[in-house]
């Protein structure tokens, strides 16, 4: 069996930069433990010169990493892939903040990671480029001969093309990209909207549902949706539900209903207007009969969208607070801080309704994680947003427009007043969407798909 190398730019080396970790790192983790591997990427450290790679084993997995010099973590990751890319993929471009020197950096660290790889690879590896810091890889992995089988997967959305070509630089990263075998997609819809990119900006045609072709040859693209380990997951949550941090809250909560939220601090997540609808929640419910714990872990503080939004939720949420609190009640809790996933799992457990309403996500893995986290007895309700790529599959979730104070509103009482027999019938049908399936089954299906040198059936889309 080849072997497999996992290229991302978080590498989540055991023992690092601990905290809230993204739906990439979740997803990716679970399949590199089963399967072994390379997995190379950025060490999370900023450094003057230019490091690495550093390679350590820990179990079945070989961590190759490097570290970034600050121009380059400024130029290629806060400046272009999360001050551009991040917002345009997700439909958000009036907090684009170009500047064509990060563009130049964001190429320049996309050549740097493949001059680093080349040298540690094998003959038959199996490479496997993770999201949108790395559209360029692909072209540079093969500027420096690598002939392998190369696979690249978008974990965040894609927008349709006339908003994709609001990036400048779009159109160049999408050729580079279009050097993989496999592309592969959260949703449908992301598949289609870059098919329609691919041939609108680098003359790419379509020769079937899920091909391409490009100067004689073949791209294949796929939708492989991320999944998480469900059954583990529900596990630790019965677990942790007795644990001390779950224990303390249900204290404090005594018979208060929980609305529970867990992102990062990020503008794609819909925060300040989650918030405005528990606002209206609030002032129509009585006193004292729920209470909303929002967690936000902080991330990529260096970008001024995500500074800009944490002093707007401290805002509304200092404004809910001091407008309904009593002498001794609050009922909004926001913490700006990463919470360990255990913690959260035992938190979930016990929410009455799980809001996640994301103005636009690739997936979203915490509403997995919510729907796995319930008791089946007496499960909570999700309200969960029509735009993460997770609705496709979570249906019976109560599905809401973000944009939609109002409608959230209305969703956050329904689901406080549903009778057990209809919590218990959406629940079953969320349920039977994901556990069955796990991060390595996710895995498997794109390598299968990017067997060397033939065809695989890709699976229905
Ligand atoms: C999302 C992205 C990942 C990213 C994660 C955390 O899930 O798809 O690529 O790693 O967010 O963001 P960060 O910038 O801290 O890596």
């Amino acid at each position: 069996m080849s072997r497999i190398v996992v290229v991302s730019n978080r590498v989540p080396v055991p023992a690092g930069n601990a905290g809230q970790a993204g739906g990439l790192a979740v997803a990716l983790l679970g399949l590199m433990q089963q399967r072994g591997g390379l997995w190379f990427g950025w060490s999370g450290a900023v450094t003057e010169q230019a490091g690495g790679p550093d390679v350590v084993q820990r179990g079945a997995i070989g961590y190759a990493t490097i570290d970034l010099t600050e121009a380059e973590h400024g130029g290629y990751y806060t400046g272009y892939s999360n001050g551009v890319l991040w917002p345009m993929l997700h439909g958000l471009p009036h907090l684009m903040a170009f500047r064509r020197q990060d563009l130049d950096t964001y190429r320049r660290v996309n050549r740097r990671f493949a001059e680093s790889l080349v040298p540690l690879l094998r003959q038959d590896d199996r490479i496997w480029v993770h999201d949108y810091h790395l559209l360029s890889l692909p072209a540079a992995l093969r500027a420096r001969g690598m002939r392998g089988p190369t696979g690249f997967y978008l974990h965040v959305p894609f927008p349709a093309p006339d908003a994709a070509a609001t990036a400048p630089g779009i159109r160049g990263l999408v050729e580079d990209v279009l050097k993989a075998d496999l592309i592969g997609f959260q949703t449908t819809t992301d598949r289609d909207n870059f098919a329609a990119a691919a041939q609108g900006f680098a003359g790419a045609a379509q020769v079937a549902d899920q091909m391409l072709e490009l100067g004689g040859r073949p791209i294949r693209l796929g939708v492989f949706p991320a999944e998480i380990a469900a059954q583990e997951f529900a596990r630790t949550a019965a677990v942790q539900v007795q644990a001390e941090p779950a224990r303390l809250l249900a204290r404090s909560l005594g018979d208060q209903a929980l609305v529970l939220g867990v992102d990062r601090l990020d503008p794609t997540k819909g925060l300040p207007e989650r918030l405005e609808a528990f606002r209206r929640t609030i002032a129509r419910r009585p006193a004292r009969s729920l209470a909303m714990l929002q967690i936000a872990a902080p991330s990529r503080e260096d970008v001024l969208a995500y500074r800009r939004l944490r002093q707007e939720i401290d805002l509304a949420a200092g404004a809910i607070n001091s407008d309904f609190g009593e002498p001794d009640w609050l009922p909004l809790r926001l913490l700006a801080r990463s919470q360990t996933r255990d913690t959260v799992a035992g938190f979930m457990r016990m929410a009455r309704v799980g809001m996640v309403t994301p103005l636009r996500d690739g997936m979203n893995l915490v509403a997995k994680e919510y729907i796995a986290a319930q008791d089946p007895r007496d499960p909570g309700v999700l309200v969960l947003s029509r735009f993460a790529g997770a609705a496709a599959q979570l249906s019976s979730a109560l599905l809401v427009n973000p944009h939609d104070a109002e409608g959230m509103a209305e969703a956050i009482q329904r689901a406080l007043d549903m009778p057990l027999a209809e919590r218990r019938e959406r629940w079953e049908a969320a349920w039977a969407a994901i556990a069955g399936t796990s991060p390595e089954a996710w895995g498997e299906a794109f390598l299968e798909a990017l067997v060397p040198g033939e065809l695989a059936a890709l699976p229905a889309a």
